[in-house]
């Protein structure tokens, strides 16, 4: 039976369980050249694969040829490869990627910080994998690998596994721990490392390697301070690779080298909570995982908790309840936006036939992260916390979905989810009335600062921070009045905090103060974080007329520079 909405896997068969890659890397053609030998576990004599693009050269069980077929490409799902097997428990495939692949991205010279060489790097949460290895593309059949990559002279490759040596055929890696497939990783550029610490390494172009082991130097307090609250960390190290400025995400959890948007670089160590969300992960979304899309929640809605108590426990508790604040107004925001498809604003969601990428949005992370909240309050934190080390340890190395969750929840916290009505969160749309409030001193300030209208007064100002400034920006009316007298005062169109500069964008524009339509086209030209690119297209497209127009000859000029999915997100909203 097809247990994943988009995978072509079917339980009744075979599972891979470990995975030997052998890859060369192509610049010239944009193409990568493999060999995958699957190992297979299990009874039946035929196996479904999950592939999108790949051209199939050979089929064999390493000595001889295997029957198969490569079915007509679906537009989600991709083509199916089914295999004959008879007897054989190894599958070899040789084929070659497509320049289209979904999960790459390849960068020219000119992408680059250093502008001298390309670089390449895969993406493959939700469903893109198959884009780079036929195999069964769901979180809940997990492989272990060996691989080797060969690289143009003078550049580096960097996997989200262990160095396993350089050889002739190229630089080893190897994983020992069983991971879904959506965490299979590797980037090649010219890459210089820093030890920040006895386990972590900060890897970047050699331009900005200083500046990232700056900015994210706390990374060994975040993972002893996550082991305190979450339990031994199981995946040895934990590098960072600091990626060129079109990486479509703030960070994605690849384990052992969890990749981040240089747009984290603010100067001032203050955007840094996403690395404690990409660490956090290692526990809520490595070790357990969502058994499919549809249980998305599972891995970001946890994240997003376990990562405002590393915050907490390492910044405090303002901090994190500012975090928390931004964070409902984005939910609000997202609610909003979805007021014509209300289940897309349930936490458990039915994705047959939808593509995860097209849904994907802030609900499961804080609509995900206040249910958890609501939980705590109900059962205390002290019980909450030891539900949450039980998690951990009853699925690690697993997948589940939400029923798996709240069984444990119901043996753990007994009558803690019919308190806060777990029902109508998990099925239910919108938001429950019981949400928890989320107050702070510092925040009632910010929104008093934001509801008196007008410029703010410096003394006011003085101790803010970036997230006040942010929360500030977001919270003013709109349109507002005086943005001219607002940047002259605070120079905000210059702020190196993305955060800050794009809740600025965001609101001169909605406040047609157009002298920053410049600005917003050069970060739009410049960074593909799709946390950016939607918000500054949407509120482009919403002006209409020539500010729209504006927006359409951009696109036009920068779409190529952007990641495969951020074309495609670009392309929804235009
Ligand atoms: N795993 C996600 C990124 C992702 C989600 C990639 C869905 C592909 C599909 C990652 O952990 C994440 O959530 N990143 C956030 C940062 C976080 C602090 C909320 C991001 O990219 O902004
Ligand atoms: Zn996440």
């Amino acid at each position: 039976m097809k247990k994943d909405p988009h995978s072509y896997a079917d339980d009744a068969q075979p599972t891979v369980t470990h995975l030997t890659w052998h890859v060369e890397v192509d610049f010239a053609t944009r193409t990568l050249g493999c060999v995958a030998e699957l190992a297979l576990r299990g009874d039946g004599g035929a196996i479904d694969l999950d592939t999108r693009d790949l051209t199939i050269e050979s089929v064999d069980d390493g000595v001889a040829p295997l029957r198969w077929e490569l079915a007509a490409p679906q537009p989600i799902l991709g083509a199916r490869l089914h295999v004959e097997l008879g007897a054989a428990r190894v599958v070899r495939v040789r084929y070659r990627t497509s320049p289209d692949a979904s999960a790459l991205q390849w960068l020219t010279p000119a992408q680059t910080a250093g502008g001298v060489h390309p670089f390449l790097f895969s993406q493959c949460q939700a469903i893109h994998a198959r884009s780079l290895v036929p195999l069964q593309d769901t979180p809940r059949v997990r492989i272990t690998y060996d691989a080797t990559l060969k690289v143009p002279a003078g550049l580096r490759a960097l996997m989200a596994a262990a160095d396993a040596g350089a050889s002739a055929s190229g630089s080893r890696w190897k994983m020992p721990q069983p991971i879904p497939p959506y965490l299979l990783a590797f980037a090649v550029g010219e890459l210089e490392g820093r030890d920040v610490g006895p386990r972590s390494r900060v890897w970047a172009e050699p331009s900005v390697v200083d500046a990232a082991a700056w900015e994210f130097a706390a990374v060994d307090d975040m993972l002893t301070t996550a082991e305190r609250l979450f339990g031994a960390y199981d995946w040895e190290r934990f590098d960072i690779l600091t990626m060129p400025p079109s990486f479509p995400y703030g960070g994605m959890e690849n384990p052992r080298l969890t990749f981040l948007t240089p747009t984290l670089l603010a100067g001032d160590r203050s955007l840094v909570s996403v690395v404690a969300h990409e660490l956090a992960h290692s526990w809520t979304g490595n070790l357990v995982s969502n058994a499919s899309a549809e249980h998305f929640w599972l891995n970001e809605g946890f994240t997003v908790f376990a990562e405002r108590r590393i915050v907490e426990a390492l910044y405090g508790a303002e901090t994190c309840a500012l975090q928390a604040a931004l964070g409902r107004r984005s939910l609000d925001e997202a609610m909003e936006r979805f007021s014509a498809q209300p289940e897309l604003t349930k936490l458990r969601t039915k994705l047959d036939g939808v593509d995860p990428d097209e849904v994907f949005s802030e609900v499961p992370y804080e609509k995900g992260y206040l249910f958890l909240r609501a939980i705590e309050e109900a059962a205390g934190r002290a019980a909450f916390d030891r539900f949450l080390r039980a998690y951990v340890t009853e699925f690690r190395f697993g997948a589940i979905d939400s029923d798996d969750f709240a069984r444990l929840c119901e043996r753990e916290l007994p009558g803690a989810l019919a308190k806060v009505d777990g029902r109508a969160w998990l099925d239910g749309a919108g938001l429950p009335a019981s949400a928890p409030a989320l107050r702070a001193t510092k925040l009632e300030a910010v929104e008093r600062a934001a509801a008196a209208g007008g410029v703010p007064a410096r003394e006011l100002t003085a101790a803010w921070g970036p997230t006040e400034w942010e929360l500030f920006l977001e919270s003013l009316p709109r349109p507002f009045g005086a943005c001219a007298e607002l940047d002259a005062t605070y120079a905000l169109t210059a702020s190196r905090n993305y955060e800050v500069l794009v809740a600025w964008l965001l609101l001169a524009i909605d406040s047609q103060h157009d002298a920053v339509l410049p600005r917003a086209e050069e970060v739009l030209a410049h960074v593909g974080r799709m946390k950016y690119l939607r918000p500054l297209y949407r509120a482009m497209v919403k002006r209409g007329g020539q500010v729209r127009e504006r927006a359409a000859t951009l696109f036009a000029r920068v779409r190529a520079t952007y990641h495969p999915i951020a074309q495609q997100v670009v392309e929804s909203l235009l």
